[in-house]
This record gives structure tokens, C-alpha cells and sequence, in this order.
């Protein structure tokens, strides 16, 4: 697939996606938009590919957020579409991908930037890192989802503060709030991150997706994640994971898993 606003690299087991427009500090714009989706959608039916990486290009930003001159004159409706748009087509779609996706955050991850972060299942920062949602400051608020993951990721006092404020917080801060998992040296970022991301892939495909889906299930209106759970448990019993995982732990032996 040729794109050109983000670049796609598939080695080991993983799936990088880099956004590619720095001299813009990788804002998102609607083509992006559509190119992480498309690329995203390629990622997760591809069987060479166990976990997906997202990060930026260049060591300034991760993505400064969404591209500002492009809604710059939208009318009411415009605006709502947009928001409608990117959420089916990118923030909701990685949330709810059945690969494990991380966001490496390498520098500035503002607005939709920090709202693309905060839909992948978890974030790594680069020491040099600063997050935020200053959409109140140009009269306008989160549309990506900002307002719904941030107080389920930090609490809702603390997400209120940063909205409020428009304010950003460091790295060391993000980590406090639980915003990141952990916090490295920039030019340990992409290693570290793949580093997880092979531990991850030694353990069962099918049983990640599953469990993927029931952690989410928790924060679906009108979903009881109990009961999800229950559910996708059951399912993992007639999976041909399961039974290599159950009989190599038996055998004393590493599993050798196949996603089915
Ligand atoms: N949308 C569109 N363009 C953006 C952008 C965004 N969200 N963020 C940065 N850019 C562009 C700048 O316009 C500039 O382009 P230019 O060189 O053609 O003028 C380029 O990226 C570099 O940004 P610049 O502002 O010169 O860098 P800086 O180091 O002085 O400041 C930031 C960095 C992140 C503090 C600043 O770019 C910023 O505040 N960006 C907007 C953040 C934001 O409000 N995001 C939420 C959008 S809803």
C-alpha cells in the first residue's frame, strides 16, 4: 500500500506505523485520518503481524493534533461530522482492533494526538514527551474521544483540570496520572516499546483479542463486561490455543500458538 502521510513497516511479529508529516509535527488531517485506518485495517488481517506500534516521526512530535486549518471555517455540522468521522474511522477502530496496539509516544501528543494515544491499549512516552487536550483554548473541545478516555484513564477531577486548563503535562506527570505505562529516554523509545511487544506475542493471539474485547466491554454503555467475559472465557475452551497452551505448560515445554 503506497500513503503519504504515514509509513508502514512489518518485522518480527510487528506492525509500525509511523506518522509521517513532521514539518507539521505529524498533525492529523482527514487524509491521515483515512491512512491509519486503511493501514490499520491491512495491519490486523495480516497474519506476519502479532502487535501493532504507533509513534511519530521525528523527535519533536507524536502528533500535535488535529489539523487545525483544516476545520478552521467549519460550520456546525461540518464540525460534528468531523468528529463523527474520525472517531468511526480511527479512534474507535484502534480501540477496538484484536491486536494489541501501543502508542510510543515521542514527543508532543496534543489534542488528537494525545486521543489517538489514549485509544491505543496502552501508551509508552519518551522522556522529552508532553500531553494535553488545549482544544478549550481555541474555543472548541476534544472531539476524538478526549472527553470520555481521559477521566476513565486519570480519574475525572484530574481529566476536568487538563481540559479546563488546556494545560500540558510532562512525561514523569503522565506516568503519575497512569496516563503512560512507563517513561524512557527518547532514543530508547522505539526499543523499549518493541521489547513489550515481543513478550506480548509469546502468549496466545486468540486469548489477547478476547481479552482486549472484555476490558473494553467495561467502559461500552449498555454492555455488561461480566458477562462479556464470561462469554469470550468459554470461547478460549475450544481454541486450538488452549490446548497447545494447556499441554506445553503440561509438557514443560514453550507453546507455540497460532491465533485459532
Ligand atoms: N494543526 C495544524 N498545524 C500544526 C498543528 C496543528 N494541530 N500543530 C503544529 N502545526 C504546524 C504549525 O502551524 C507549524 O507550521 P508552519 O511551519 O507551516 O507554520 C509547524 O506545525 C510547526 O509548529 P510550530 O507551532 O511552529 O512549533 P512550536 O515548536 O513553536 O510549537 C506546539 C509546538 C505543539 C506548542 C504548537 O505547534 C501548537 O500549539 N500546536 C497546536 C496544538 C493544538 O492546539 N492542538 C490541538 C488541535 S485541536
Amino acid at each position: 500500500m503506497n500513503f503519504e502521510n504515514i509509513l508502514v513497516a512489518v518485522a518480527n511479529g510487528i506492525g509500525q506505523i509511523t506518522i509521517n508529516r513532521p514539518s507539521k509535527l505529524n498533525a492529523l488531517n482527514v487524509a491521515t485520518i483515512q491512512e491509519l485506518h486503511d493501514a490499520l485495517e491491512s495491519l490486523e488481517t495480516n497474519d506476519d503481524v502479532l502487535v501493532i506500534i504507533i509513534t511519530g516521526e521525528g523527535e519533536k512530535a507524536f502528533v500535535a493534533g488535529a489539523d487545525i486549518s483544516e476545520f478552521a471555517n467549519f460550520t456546525i455540522e461540518e464540525g460534528a461530522q468531523l468528529a463523527a468521522q474520525g472517531q468511526e474511522l480511527l479512534f474507535d477502530f484502534v480501540e477496538n482492533l484484536k491486536k494489541p496496539t501501543i502508542a510510543a509516544v515521542n514527543g508532543f501528543a496534543l489534542g488528537g494526538g494525545l486521543e489517538l494515544a489514549m485509544a491505543c491499549h496502552f501508551r509508552i512516552a519518551s522522556d522529552n514527551a508532553k500531553m494535553g487536550l488545549p482544544e478549550v483554548s481555541l474555543g472548541v473541545i476534544p472531539g476524538y474521544g478526549g472527553t470520555q478516555r481521559l477521566p476513565q484513564l486519570i480519574g475525572k477531577g484530574r481529566a476536568m483540570e487538563m481540559i479546563m486548563t488546556a494545560g500540558m503535562i510532562s512525561a514523569e506527570d503522565a506516568f503519575r496520572a497512569g496516563l503512560v505505562n512507563h517513561v524512557v529516554p527518547q532514543a530508547e523509545l522505539l526499543d523499549f516499546t518493541k521489547g513489550i511487544a515481543t513478550r506480548i506475542m509469546r502468549n496466545s493471539p486468540f486469548a489477547i483479542g478476547r481479552a482486549i474485547k472484555c476490558v473494553n466491554a467495561n467502559f461500552k454503555d449498555g454492555t455488561n463486561g461480566y458477562e462479556t467475559e464470561i462469554r469470550n472465557f468459554g470461547k478460549c475452551f475450544g481454541t486450538e490455543d488452549f490446548k497447545e497452551g494447556t499441554t506445553a505448560f503440561l509438557e514443560k515445554r514453550k507453546a507455540e500458538f497460532k491465533g485459532k
